[in-house]
């Protein structure tokens, strides 16, 4: 259970993250969607103990990330939006790193563990080969393993389906939902309102630093009253393209 508590953070001028309040319930999957720069990447940084919140709080598992955040951050699995993984490492090298770093016994148990989870995703045959020679896909895969392996309760995943090849998108969708279904708690960041429609229990829009509606998608259906696609539920809270500008710019451009 994640229990987000008027969480704030100020960036000199920017309240990038404005007094959120959420709770994502044990065993469940809660989608968090926003514009571009509209506070989830911040938003989970400060739960993952990575980031000083300004104030409020978060309690993972009973743990408050302001006063034990060791223990938060020991039940928690993280894929961030942007890996940014050791280059000079092959991708069982990075892995195993990982893995002892959580003191996970080393020997053919673990291995199996790693090379199963690398078969699935399809990047065992890569596996040891540089980090430097990997795809944007590739890295975000081995960063998923990474996240996967001291089997946290708890999974906070930025944007993990991007750049994802469809047979990987959906391992992963199956991945997720297996591990939910033996109660990992999960809290994912996407733009792929599909992806937020389909894998998750509720869903909490972000704007501005604020949450602006949450709920599940029924529940956001009568929000947003006669919207039945999440795309229009989301364009209509948050803003859709402006038509006129467009028209102005494509005028501008010209053509024939
Ligand atoms: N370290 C930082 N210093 C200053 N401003 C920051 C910092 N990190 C984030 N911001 C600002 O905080 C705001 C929220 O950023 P954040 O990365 O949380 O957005 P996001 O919702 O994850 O966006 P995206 O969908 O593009 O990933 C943005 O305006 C960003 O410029
Ligand atoms: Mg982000």
């Amino acid at each position: 259970m994640i229990e987000v508590q008027e969480l704030t953070r100020v960036f000199g001028e920017l309240t990038a993250v404005d007094a959120i309040s959420f709770t994502v319930n044990p065993g469940e999957m809660y989608g968090l969607l926003g514009p571009n720069g509209s506070g989830k990447s911040t938003t989970m940084r400060m739960i993952l103990g990575l980031l000083k919140p300004t104030s409020g709080t978060a309690i993972v598992l009973g743990h408050d990330i302001r006063t034990d955040s060791v223990a938060a951050k020991r039940v928690m699995g993280y894929v961030p939006e942007e890996p940014n993984l050791p280059d000079s490492l092959t991708g069982w090298e990075y892995i195993n790193y990982v893995a002892d770093i959580w003191r996970i016994p080393r020997g053919s148990g673990r291995d199996k563990e790693i090379e199963e989870l690398l078969q699935l995703l399809d990047i065992y045959d890569a596996s040891n080969d540089l980090i430097s020679t990997y795809s944007k896909g590739m890295s975000r895969k081995t960063s998923l393993v990474a996240a996967l392996i001291h089997k946290p309760r708890i999974l906070i995943l930025d944007e993990v389906q991007a750049g994802i090849d469809p047979k990987g998108a959906a391992t992963i969708k199956e991945i997720l939902n297996g591990l939910r279904s033996r109660g990992a708690t999960i809290l994912l960041s996407t733009h792929v309102l599909e992806i937020a429609e389909r894998m998750c229990d509720r869903i909490g829009i972000i704007d501005h630093g604020k949450l602006i509606a949450e709920g599940t998608m029924d529940s956001l259906r009568q929000q947003a009253k006669g919207l039945s696609s999440l795309e229009d539920i989301f364009l209509s809270l948050t803003g859709g393209p402006d038509m006129q500008q467009i028209a102005r710019f494509l005028e501008e451009v010209g053509g024939e």
